[in-house]
């Protein structure tokens, strides 16, 4: 199946997963395209080195209707099947989800329902909460908010910053979206309510 990788920065996650797809790791799948709304996102520049199909599609001063439409245009062009949100740092509008139901992916680093929105790793310091983690999801129409694929839990720890706690969460990205991802192209799952099923 055909990946399209969206992201804003600086593409860790991506990396991560073109790492896992050469190593046979991440299997029956391919980075059809990576596409970034900023320009000079450096996640945008290594797919590049890497000799992917890359696209900047910027989206500053542009709506969202009109952004995601070429979005979702590109993706339809590169014959993507799974779209993956790996630091797309934008809010999909409804007609972009509509367009590819069930089939965009994101990963955010704390245990969702907890710490949704920006610098979540921050606010679970803030909020003192003792297990921090990551959470792969379906995208829907609210923020972080869909169906859970997988999570990741890691200890906060008494000398945690919001860097250190953010780099042992990023490790358990780098696992868990891999993982996330093979197990939804299998598609060996159902779907009950909000539960993701395996099978
Ligand atoms: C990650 O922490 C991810 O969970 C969040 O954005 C960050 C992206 O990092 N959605 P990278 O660009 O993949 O390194």
């Amino acid at each position: 199946q055909r990946l399209g990788v969206l992201l804003s920065g600086r593409g860790s996650n991506f990396l991560n997963i073109a790492d896992a797809i050469a190593a046979n790791r991440l299997t029956g799948c391919e980075i059809a395209c990576v596409i970034s709304n900023i320009a000079d996102a450096p996640g945008l520049h290594a797919a590049r080195d890497l000799g992917l199909k890359t696209e900047a599609i910027v989206s500053k001063g542009v709506p969202r209707a009109e952004h995601d439409a070429k979005m979702v245009a590109a993706l339809h062009q590169h014959g993507v099947d799974l779209v993956i949100l790996a630091g797309y740092m934008r809010v999909l509008s409804p007609e972009f989800i509509r367009a590819f139901p069930d089939r965009i992916l994101n990963i955010h680093p704390s245990l969702l329902p907890s710490f949704p929105g920006l610098h979540a790793q921050q606010q679970a310091l803030e909020y003192g909460a003792t297990i921090a983690g990551c959470t792969v999801h379906f995208v829907d129409e609210a923020v972080d908010h869909g169906v859970i694929v997988l999570q990741r839990a890691i200890p906060v720890l008494d000398a945690d910053t919001a860097e250190t706690l953010a780099k042992r969460i990023l490790a358990e990205e780098h696992i868990a979206y891999p993982e996330a991802i093979q197990r939804v192209l299998s598609g060996r799952y159902t779907v009950e309510g909000r539960r993701y099923i395996a099978r």
